[in-house]
């Protein structure tokens, strides 16, 4: 595994993320850019997703805006809730988050749910003083992490999103009655949210803009164990901390200990563990960690974590919360609409519970670059060990030499090529050089064109991780990468 700094270095340089308005003074911490090939490989990671979750479960995907009114975070409860404890430091007015200022210092961790007068005593009891000046904090304060934004000439007030889901539930009435709905109903959704976040840090893992993947999976509380699809993944073996102990169980055991509440819940932890299984990350090193009621967000009920040992710690990757009624119930308090439905199934009039998988993109993105960062010392090189699926580029098209007779061949098949996959063509510099820069960046193969070419019509085709090489016929190339680009 690679350590954080060569992880941001690597990004920097091959263009996978950098800082947003580098070149200016005022540029802000907390905005990161995706380059060409971090672009791709989000793209990949976020089509792999659709494919493991949202067509496997024949969910609805949606795109709902950024701006929402005001009126749906009253009722989401962010205005009054979504704050994060901050101290001001009594002489040089330094100011910190409270819980990360304590976790560094002490390594207490200091529960979403504590109070400030909570957090006041952390403090004191640690004897805990401002890091510039060596001063007593003012009491905790609380610091709402919504962009607010003034919308037309008037400045209405409204706010970028902070989850992506709240489009979800507000439109869900109308999306379940187009599509026929019948529970359990799932809508997904990609796209940005916000967060206005007091100690940005660590490029992609703590963001004020980024990237979430949710899904909303909208079920009858009376029904939560009778998912016939439960069969499908009742041996998944699941991960579990609960708290005090670690379990390596199936999904099936994991209900029967009551280590998962119902199958619903064991059904959508599975296929995310089964989803996560094939980003390559090392599922040995992941858990799903059941959150105390002082952790959960204040829309929870039931709270999962699934979470990735990395060099920085353990990430949160998803959230996994059980929602219960709250979201549509408030919604429907503010709004006046009424939320329930006809459930099909049991005729009954009901409004939904939801089980939600809020997905950080961003963070995948980097344990998807660490976990497959490889130091080849043997070879001296360094690859990215991605999945083909993941890769930015599926192969480099490369004549041996530079000769108009093999850059040719080697320019009219990356012209074939690329009209299916991500293909790069490369004829500068030595073709060890060539393969190097695209092992970097986890191009899994590479296409040679050699003297060879010119008599039999055949290529060398270069598998990044072994360095073997086969020879192919060049009319074979298309059916090559279609057996060879996905899961
Ligand atoms: N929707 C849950 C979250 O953003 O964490």
């Amino acid at each position: 595994m690679a350590s954080y700094d060569r992880i941001a270095k690597l990004s920097l340089d091959r263009g996978f993320y950098f800082p947003s308005s580098e070149i200016y003074s005022d540029s802000m911490a907390g905005f990161w850019e995706y380059g060409p090939n971090g672009n791709n490989l989000k793209n990949k990671f976020i089509e792999l997703w659709r494919r493991e979750l949202v067509r496997r479960d024949d969910m609805i995907e949606i795109d709902g805006s950024q701006i929402m009114s005001k009126n749906v975070f009253v009722a989401s409860g962010h205005i009054d809730n979504f704050s994060d404890p901050v101290i001001v430091c009594s002489k040089c007015k330094s100011t910190l988050r409270a819980d990360k200022f304590i976790f560094d210092k002490t390594r207490i961790n200091v529960p979403e749910g504590a109070s400030n007068n909570e957090v006041d005593e952390v403090l004191n009891q640690n004897n805990l003083k401002c890091p510039t000046c060596g001063s007593s904090f003012q009491p905790t304060e609380r610091f709402n992490m919504m962009f607010k934004v003034g919308i037309g000439p008037r400045n209405e007030e409204a706010y970028l999103r902070p989850e992506t889901c709240q489009a979800i539930f507000v439109d869900f009435k109308r999306i379940f009655k187009i599509m026929r709905g019948k529970l359990p109903f799932s809508i997904a959704q990609v796209g940005k949210s916000f967060r206005n976040e007091i100690a940005p840090r660590q490029s992609l893992l703590r963001l004020r803009e980024f990237y979430q993947a949710e899904i909303e999976v909208f079920c009858n509380p009376n029904e939560l164990d009778s998912l016939s699809k439960f069969d499908e993944i009742k041996d998944t073996i699941l991960t579990i901390n609960d708290g005090s102990e670690v379990f390596k169980l199936t999904a099936k055991e994991a209900i029967e200990n009551k280590i998962i509440p119902n199958k619903l819940i064991a059904y959508y932890l599975s296929i995310l563990n089964e989803f996560y299984e094939k980003t390559g990350i090392d599922m040995n090193q992941t858990r799903f960690r059941k959150l105390s009621d002082k952790e959960k967000a204040f829309y929870a009920t039931i709270a999962f974590d699934f979470e990735l040992k990395t060099s920085v710690g353990w990430l949160e990757l998803v959230a996994c919360n059980y929602r219960s009624n709250y979201d549509l119930d408030q919604h429907s308090k503010i709004s006046k609409e009424k939320m329930e439905i006809t459930d099909p199934v049991t005729n009954e009039k009901v409004l939904p519970h939801v089980f939600e998988l809020s997905l950080g993109i961003d963070r995948s993105i980097y344990s998807v670059l660490e976990s497959s960062f490889f130091d080849d010392h043997e070879n001296d090189r360094v690859i990215l060990k991605l999945k083909p699926y993941l890769a930015p580029i599926l192969a480099g098209i490369l004549p041996l030499v530079k000769k108009p007779e093999l850059g040719d061949i080697a320019k009219n098949i990356y012209h074939d090529l690329k009209k299916d996959f991500d293909m790069y063509y490369d004829e500068s510099g030595s073709i060890g050089r060539r393969y190097r820069r695209l092992e970097e960046i986890g191009v899994p193969f590479a296409i040679t064109v050699d003297y060879d070419t010119l008599e039999d019509k055949t290529v060398t085709v270069r598998y990044r991780d072994t360095m073997q090489q086969k020879r192919i016929k060049m009319k074979d190339l298309k059916s090559f990468f279609v057996e060879n680009k996905d899961p």
